[in-house]
């Protein structure tokens, strides 16, 4: 009995020190506890562009930096780690096998898109592999709240495979001996024997964020996802934001254009009504004036976000149109709208086409 005692007692004491000897992952991703799968992609998503590497070239600790957040979206992305972390850290991580992350790079590069400005990448010949431009249909409510869309991509990736094959070919100038002081310089081609390879088609998931505000035609790189090359590297996969029509509201840049229709009735005395925006949330029109068809009222802020800035929006626009009641009127009402509109009839005015 005494034995089974100091054994949890000794674990206990282990998990302790696990707790405290490991990181805090909820402190590197700068997240609540509560936090929601999807903000915590969000906040590795900001956080890794701001830590990369190649854009901290004067810290020494920018790898370790980023590494750190790696294993933290790695373990908190992920419900069944992250339970496991919550319980007792990242030794018991470790102890269950779980943190397997031994190239923690290669397991988040390609779960983005970064899109860093390494356009001088391309000066050295390298040979390439294609890029491939794929479209991801969007609706406007995920332009404006933002969400995370996975892609299935059939990639072809290269395998080792029997025998050689010539690599790494060149052009050199040869001299051969046609007999006593003759000789003759040519071109010849000259390769090296490298071990064969071959293309072997595997499913990868891609996850892409739509970030908000984000706008039709926007694109996002995924480095070295694009077609492999034998001899050199692969391009890159391009995706492209296609935003879907919506039924209810228009974009132009980031503003958004709706248009309600409302009884004559309201157009003349006032009204009040609720739009329900993109993400549910209810803007509210109050009238006391009269509304004339093809009015238009401007809603500040209401607009999409901006994509540089999530906290700045665009306006909404709306535009009024009336309907006319259906029903004829009786003599005696007609007179008493007569009597309250005092509109004349002489004053036509014939506006042509
Ligand atoms: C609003 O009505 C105008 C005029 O009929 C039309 O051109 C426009 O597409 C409509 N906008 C929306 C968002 O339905």
């Amino acid at each position: 009995m005494r034995a089974v005692y100091l054994a949890i007692a000794i674990q206990l004491i282990f998990c302790t020190i696990g707790t405290l000897a490991g990181r805090d992952f909820y402190r590197i991703l700068n997240v609540k506890k509560s936090a929601t799968t999807n903000e915590i992609k969000k906040a590795y998503r900001k956080q890794a562009k701001e830590l990369h590497p190649d854009k901290n070239k004067d810290d020494p600790d920018a790898s370790t930096k980023f590494q750190d957040l790696g294993a933290a979206y790695e373990v908190l992305s992920d419900p069944e780690k992250r339970k496991t972390y919550d319980r007792c850290g990242e030794e018991c991580l470790k102890k269950d096998g779980m943190m397997d992350s031994s190239d923690p790079f290669a397991n988040f590069f390609g779960d983005f898109g970064f899109h860093f400005g390494n356009g001088d990448n391309n000066q050295h010949d390298t040979p390439r592999g294609a890029n491939i431009v794929m479209n991801m249909y969007v609706t406007l409510e995920e332009l404006y709240s933002g969400n995370f869309v996975e892609i299935v991509r059939n990639k072809p990736v290269l395998k080792p495979a029997s025998g050689t094959r010539k690599c790494n070919c060149r052009q050199e100038m040869v001299t051969r001996n046609m007999g006593p002081g003759r000789f003759q310089m040519m071109q010849q081609t000259i390769c090296d024997e490298c071990p064969n390879v071959k293309l072997v088609n595997e499913e990868r998931t891609l996850e892409i964020e739509v970030e908000s505000g984000m706008v039709d035609g926007q694109e996002t790189r995924f480095v070295a996802e694009g077609e492999p090359h034998l001899d050199g590297e692969p391009g890159d996969l391009i995706v492209v934001v296609q935003q879907m029509p919506h039924e209810r509201f228009q974009r132009k840049g980031d503003d958004l254009y709706t248009n309600v229709t409302i009884s004559l009735q309201d157009a003349l005395v006032g009204f009040s009504l609720d739009i329900p925006h993109l993400d549910g949330h209810k803007v509210s029109v109050t009238r006391d004036k009269v509304t004339w068809p093809g009015a238009r009222i401007r809603k500040k802020g209401e607009g999409m976000p901006n994509y540089e800035n999530n906290n700045l929006h665009g306006n909404l626009y709306i535009t009024f149109d009336v309907e006319f009641p259906k029903k004829d009127l009786e003599e005696s009402d007609k007179e008493a709208i007569k009597k309250i509109l005092e509109q004349s009839s002489i004053n036509r005015i014939y506006n042509g086409l």
